[in-house]
């Protein structure tokens, strides 16, 4: 089943519990969270006070994309306020075993992230601790940024992967889904489609997360 994944990353912060229940009247499943540092990417955005606050603002699965240098720092703050799922970028890990290991521990589901220049085999052998594995398809730090083509064959290869393994990790997919990508990306074989802009850019999150979704069902044959 594909699902749709609203990033508040451009959402109105002034108005994110309003921005948030928008999108999940639209049939969004899973609030992505864009956590950057000013380090491992050029943005600064939220940390653990702010998912705290979305906590209770929503009941859905926040999944936190931390786009941040030393992550095992900040695991168990991420944990205590109430992140569900936690992805870790393969470029900021040097010890990524460890760091998946820490996020099971505090109870959450983990996930690895590659950047667009990151190959698809070099998490191989971790694929079996994973909940989901996410490709970037822009590189990150910005919303509203054009979609990668290439991204489309890491997602293709690792679908592959994870057939051949007989693994059930998911495989998500972030940067410029909107309705002119959607399509190609579930038929790739994602299933779990973040999208910031096509969701709050235009003011209408209700509208938009349903109409993307739409568009991914009648991709995957689900409609
Ligand atoms: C980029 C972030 C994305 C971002 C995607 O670094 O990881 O989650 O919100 O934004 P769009 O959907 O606008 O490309
Ligand atoms: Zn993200």
């Amino acid at each position: 089943m594909v699902e749709l994944l609203p990033s508040i990353l451009s959402s109105d912060f002034a108005h994110l519990a309003d921005e948030v229940a928008a999108a999940e009247r639209g049939g969004g499943t899973v609030i992505h969270v864009d956590v950057m540092d000013g380090h491992f990417v050029p943005n600064i955005t939220l940390g653990p006070p702010v998912v705290k606050k979305l906590r209770k603002a929503t009941k859905l699965p926040l999944d936190c994309h931390l786009m941040i240098d030393n992550p095992n720092e900040f695991i168990p703050a991420f944990a205590e306020a109430g992140a569900n799922w936690v992805s870790v970028h393969y470029e900021a890990c040097p010890h990524l075993h460890r760091t998946l290991e820490l996020i099971i521990h505090h109870g959450m589901k983990p996930g690895v992230v590659l950047n667009p220049a990151t190959r698809v085999d070099l998490i191989a052998d971790i694929l079996p601790m994973l909940h989901h594995v996410l490709i970037m398809s822009v590189n990150p730090g910005f919303g509203g940024q054009e979609f990668i083509p290439f991204s489309l064959d890491k997602i293709r290869q690792l679908a592959e992967m994870r057939s051949v393994k007989g693994l059930a990790f998911k495989i998500e997919v972030d940067g410029g889904i909107a309705h002119d990508t959607i399509a190609r990306v579930v038929q790739a074989g994602a299933e779990l489609l973040v999208a910031g802009n096509a969701v709050f850019g235009s003011g209408a999150a209700e509208e938009d997360t349903r109409s993307l979704l739409a568009a991914a069902r009648q991709a995957a044959g689900e409609a």
